[in-house]
């Protein structure tokens, strides 16, 4: 499951739900390093849960992302993944290597595997910024707050999320969404008139994205897939025709936020 644009899901939920239907948790944090979930750091609530420090997320090593796991033979069987699937990272390579003696150990394959290893010039980008990951967070906390003070002028964009915006800077735990991107909802639920502002954010040179993926049965992907809808995805929907992102990047300049409340303004007379 995932925990979207930085706001942690509900676990309590996830978890009776697994638990109900006999499922694995994984969580995929891609988008929410630095949130917790009641004082716990998301992604310790199941068997593991994955991280991306690609460009845009919180901390950035150009490519690359972590996975945690306290599962003993999954992270072994993650390192075998990450590299061809040999033995070579794992801590249960000896055992390997007794049992296949006729083998070189250098190049013995267990599993099929890719090739995603990350490199020391990735590893020493993202340990620098993991030092300083929660002054980000709180500047990124700093940028929303500025940004919804200048939505107070067009209030039918609506920021989704900034009821979680984290107020207590010193109890990191406490910190239940870590602000990738700024989603907005148009309350209006006119197509026509939610155009015209993506048109008038292009125009002010203010980047606007759909929300991920709007809503995903949409794409021409899900064709290829056997899937089941089990209701009206009405919020999924809501979200694909009248949600869209705008950056809150922590270093954003002071010309970006003049461009945005020249937007803002522009909005009012749509
Ligand atoms: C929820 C989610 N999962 C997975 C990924 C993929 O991460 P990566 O690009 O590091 O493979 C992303 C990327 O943005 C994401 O947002």
């Amino acid at each position: 499951m995932i925990h979207v644009l930085g706001n942690s899901a509900n676990m309590d939920e996830a978890i009776k739900f697994c638990k109900k239907f006999n499922l694995i948790l994984i969580e995929d944090c891609c988008e929410s390093l630095g949130s917790h979930f009641k004082k716990k750091h998301i992604g310790n609530f199941g068997l593991a849960g994955s991280f991306s420090f690609y460009f845009a997320h919180h901390i950035c090593t150009i490519e690359g992302g972590a996975i945690c796991t306290n599962d003993k033979n999954l992270a072994n069987d993650l390192k075998s993944f990450r590299a061809h699937g040999w033995i070579r990272n794992r801590s249960d390579r000896a055992n390997f290597a007794k049992k296949y003696k006729l083998l070189d150990e250098k190049f013995l394959f267990v599993t099929t595997g890719y090739n995603v290893r990350p490199t020391e010039i990735n590893a020493a980008m993202g340990l620098s910024q993991l030092k300083r990951l929660d002054y980000y967070l709180n500047r990124r906390d700093a940028v929303v707050k500025k940004i919804s003070r200048i939505l107070l002028k067009f209030p039918h964009l609506e920021i989704i999320g900034l009821k979680k915006l984290n107020n207590d800077k010193k109890q990191k735990k406490n910190r239940e969404h870590s602000w990738m991107n700024l989603p907005l909802l148009y309350k209006v639920k006119s197509r026509p008139k939610f155009l015209k502002i993506l048109k008038i954010f292009k125009k002010n040179n203010i980047e606007t994205r759909s929300i991920i993926a709007g809503n995903i049965v949409h794409h021409p992907a899900l064709k290829k897939m056997k899937f089941r809808i089990g209701n009206k995805l009405s919020v999924s929907n809501e979200i694909f025709k009248y949600g869209f992102m705008i950056g809150c990047h922590p270093n954003i300049s002071l010309k970006a936020i003049n461009s945005l409340k020249k937007a803002v303004s522009e909005c009012k007379n749509i």
